[in-house]
C-alpha cells in the first residue's frame, strides 16, 4: 500500500511539469471530436481527462490499467471533474485486452508500452487490433532530461545509474529500447509510423508546484545512493537537490531546465 500511495504521490507531483507537455502532445494529434479512444496503462487516470477534454462531449476514453488501486483512484479523481460522462475505466492487461476487434478510433499509451510494461511487438499488435481501420496507435514516454544546468558531467554521471530508468534499461537489447519503436510499428503492420519529440521547460522563478515538482523528480531520478556514484558525486547531488541546503538549485535565479518526451504513431490500414 506504502507504494501505490508513493506512486499516485509522485504522480501527483509530477504533473504540473508533465501537463503543458502532454496537452500540447494531445493538440498536435487533432484527435477527432466525438471519438472513441483508449487510454491504455492509464495510472490514475491524469491524461485520461486532457484526453477526454480533447474530443469533446460526444467523445468517449476508456482508461485501462493492471492496478485496481489506481483505477480506483481515477475514478474519483474523474468524479471531481466535469467530464464523467465520457470515461469509464476498465481494468485489464494491455498484452490481452477484453475489447472486440476494431472499436477504438485512436490508443493512447503514456510511459507504458515499451517503458517498461514487456516487449514491443505483441503489445503493439494487440492495440492495433482494438483500432478501427484508418485509427492511431500512439505511444510516448518520457525519454531525457537536464535538470542541473551548470553541471552537466555530474548530471551525466548520475543518470547513468539512476534508480528512476536504469533498472529499465540496463539489461535490454538495443533493438528493444523506446528510441527504436519505429520498427516496432512497422513490424506490427502500422502505417505511416511517425515519432517527434516535445519539450517541456521551466525557468526561474518557479512556483511552489514547479518545485515540488522538481525535488519530486530528483528524488525519483537520483535519490537513491548507486554503487557506481561515487560519494564526491553523491555529495554534490545532496547539496545541489535537496531543499535546505545553502547550495539548492532550485534558488538560483537563472535556473533553467527542459525534458523531453518521444512519440511514436502510426496508422492502422484501411
Ligand atoms: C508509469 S505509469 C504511467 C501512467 C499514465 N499513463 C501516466 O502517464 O500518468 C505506467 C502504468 O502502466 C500500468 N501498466 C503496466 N503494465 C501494464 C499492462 N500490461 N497492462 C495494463 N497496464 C499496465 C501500470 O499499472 C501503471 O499505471
Amino acid at each position: 500500500m506504502a507504494d501505490i500511495d508513493s506512486y499516485i504521490q509522485r504522480a501527483l507531483d509530477a504533473n504540473p511539469l508533465r501537463e503543458p507537455l502532454l496537452r500540447s502532445v494531445i493538440k498536435a494529434l487533432h484527435l477527432p471530436k466525438g471519438s472513441r479512444g483508449l487510454d491504455a496503462g492509464c495510472g490514475i487516470g491524469l491524461q485520461t481527462l486532457l484526453l477526454a477534454e480533447a474530443i469533446g462531449p460526444k467523445g468517449h476514453v476508456t482508461g485501462l490499467d493492471l492496478s485496481s488501486a489506481f483505477l480506483h483512484y481515477a475514478e474519483e479523481l474523474v468524479k471531481e471533474s466535469d467530464l464523467a460522462e465520457r470515461i469509464s475505466f476498465q481494468e485489464g492487461d494491455l498484452g490481452s485486452l477484453g475489447f472486440d476487434d476494431d472499436i477504438f478510433d485512436w490508443v493512447w499509451s503514456a510511459d507504458c508500452v515499451g517503458y517498461p510494461a514487456g516487449d514491443f511487438l505483441p503489445l503493439l499488435r494487440e492495440l492495433r487490433r482494438v483500432v478501427k481501420p484508418g485509427g492511431m496507435v500512439v505511444i510516448l514516454a518520457w525519454t531525457s532530461q537536464c535538470l542541473l544546468p551548470g553541471y552537466p558531467l555530474l548530471e551525466a554521471r548520475l543518470n547513468a545509474t539512476c534508480s528512476g530508468f536504469a533498472p529499465y534499461v540496463r539489461s535490454k537489447q538495443p533493438e528493444l529500447h523506446f528510441l527504436r519503436a519505429l520498427r516496432w510499428f512497422e513490424e506490427a503492420g502500422l502505417e505511416k509510423a511517425e515519432a517527434k519529440t516535445f519539450v517541456g521547460d521551466v525557468q526561474a522563478p518557479l512556483s511552489d508546484d514547479i518545485r515540488r515538482a522538481l525535488v519530486s523528480l530528483f528524488e525519483m531520478l537520483w535519490g537513491v545512493p548507486q554503487p557506481e556514484v561515487s560519494q564526491m558525486d553523491w555529495a554534490k547531488y545532496q547539496r545541489l537537490c535537496r531543499p535546505g541546503s545553502p547550495e539548492f538549485i532550485l534558488n538560483l535565479s537563472d535556473y533553467y531546465a527542459f525534458f523531453t518526451y518521444s512519440m511514436f504513431k502510426g496508422k492502422v490500414p484501411g
